[in-house]
């Protein structure tokens, strides 16, 4: 055996040997969940190569105690907690807190933190002034994500990370105020006047109110509404570093405020392959029951490359299972639908396209399942939720998981600018042509 092969059985290292003859022994993380990770971050200064991975799939960004996720078996646990359990037992406002600050809340801690969403609950008042300057055509996500940057001119120092006047504070702030800049989006884009948050109401109840009362007569928001909107806000809480998440921590790498790192997040959450496809879900079960429902045409569709369509809610890069959400989701569905007495064909649908589609070898063999995006909407449209806010629900849930991570970013004092590199393919060394001599 020879002396490096022999240093390897000895060593945690993993050995690099490249192609001009150099050799380089790279640590390996292991995790606490056994995940492995071999860090290369001495790689290009001693041995000149860098590593190409495009969309990042094979490369970790951070090491995090926040999610766990394990896409093979389909677990899902938000600080060690399984979201199952969350998700039956929990309060919204108790799962924010776990994910923030790193523990359930005890009563005390629970009602300081919802003492303080009360206290934040209303928006500047010349910040009404700003909804009226938005087209009629603009999508709430695009209203969202400004008004969250807009905040910025109104707490703290919006350039000056160190100069932020609380993480803590400002963190309340978006979680109550994310709230009412949805429900008055939405106000606006139907012509009805905006209704202030009540602080008697729970998180969830307190939104619906601010979303569906009218002046005119009293509302009282239906517990099994609340109990469903509960139940998505949960699970859609935190998913370790996807697409949205990653663009949070890279703006967040150059000190730019919370503010502005939470409105990067929200445009990038608004992609039809991120957060926008609950949206794109249902615009596609609606197309397909307006074709007559014909379900084995739009899977073939889906698995030709060039019929430019894709069953939208289905496939992830992590999960190679069933997405647990979607699982608890798909479940969920029957449950509020029958305590409300709405009977959805879209859901119907739904079901017989993943019983198609989970049989079906292209989406075996690529273990393509439903993912969270597929049976939300559903369940958004049962309780009023109109399809072009389902993204916006979907960034009101996911917004304790980006403050978390951006927590966990700021508080680690190794942290870097996210500064990628590349390879360049493009045109070696030529000079410059004057235009005369130019064809
Ligand atoms: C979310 O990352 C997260 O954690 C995200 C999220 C979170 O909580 O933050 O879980 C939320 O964003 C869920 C995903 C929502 N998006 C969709 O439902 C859009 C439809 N799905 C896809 O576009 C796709 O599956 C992605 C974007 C989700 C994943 O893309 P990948 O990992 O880059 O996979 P890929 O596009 O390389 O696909 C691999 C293969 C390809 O076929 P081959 O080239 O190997 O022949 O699977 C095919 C793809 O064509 N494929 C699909 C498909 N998804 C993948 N084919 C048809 N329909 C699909 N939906």
């Amino acid at each position: 055996m020879s002396e490096n092969a022999a240093r390897k059985l000895v060593s945690n290292n993993a050995v690099l040997y490249l192609p001009d003859g150099q050799t380089i022994e790279l640590p390996v993380i292991t995790g606490s969940e056994n995940e492995k990770a071999i860090d290369i971050s001495k790689l290009r200064s001693q041995t000149g190569h860098i590593t190409m991975d495009p969309g990042y799939g094979n490369t970790g960004s951070c090491q995090s105690k926040i999610t766990f996720l394990n896409g093979e078996k389909g677990i899902l646990r938000y600080r060690g907690i399984p979201i199952e359990q969350l998700a039956g037992k929990a309060r919204f406002t108790e799962v924010a807190y776990l994910i923030i600050y790193g523990k359930l809340p005890n009563q005390q801690e629970l009602d300081a933190f919802r003492d303080s969403l009360n206290h934040h609950a209303l928006l500047h008042e010349d910040m009404k002034h700003f909804f009226s300057s938005f087209s009629g055509q603009a999508h709430p996500m695009a209203i969202l994500s400004a008004m969250v940057a807009s905040l910025s001119g109104y707490y703290g120092e919006a350039s000056e990370v160190e100069g932020i006047d609380d993480p803590d504070m400002n963190a309340a702030r978006l979680i109550s105020k994310i709230r009412t800049l949805a429900a008055f989006s939405y106000k606006k884009s139907i012509g009805q006047p905006f209704i202030y948050p009540k602080d008697s109401l729970s998180y969830c109840a307190n939104f619906l109110r601010m979303m569906f009362a009218v002046p005119a007569r009293d509302y009282e928001p239906d517990p099994v509404v609340v109990e469903a909107l509960n139940l998505l806000l949960i699970l859609h809480a935190d998913h370790e570093q996807n697409c949205s998440t990653a663009t949070v921590r890279t703006v967040a790498s150059s000190h730019a405020s919370l503010f502005a790192s939470i409105s990067a997040g929200i445009l990038a959450l608004w992609g039809p392959l991120h957060g926008g496809a609950n949206q794109k879900v249902i615009e596609m079960l609606e197309r397909i029951r307006a074709d007559g429902g014909d379900i084995t045409k739009y899977i073939e569709m889906a698995k030709d490359k060039n019929s430019g369509f894709r069953l939208m809610g289905f496939g992830h890069r992590v999960y190679k299972n069933f997405d647990p959400r979607a699982t608890v989701i798909k479940n969920a569905c029957d449950k509020v639908l029958d305590k409300l007495g709405i009977h959805d064909p879209v859901l119907d649908l739904a079901k017989q396209m993943e019983e198609v589609a989970v049989s079906d070898d292209y989406f075996v063999e690529r273990k393509l399942y439903p993912n969270v995006d597929f049976y939300s909407g559903i369940i958004y449209r049962a309780i009023g939720i109109p399809a072009n806010m389902f993204t916006v629900m979907f960034a009101l849930g996911r917004l304790p998981g980006w403050i978390g991570q951006w927590k966990e970013l700021m508080d680690d004092p190794t942290h870097r600018i996210t500064r990628p590199r590349q390879i360049y393919q493009g045109q070696t060394a030529v000079d410059y042509v004057p235009i005369e001599k130019r064809t």
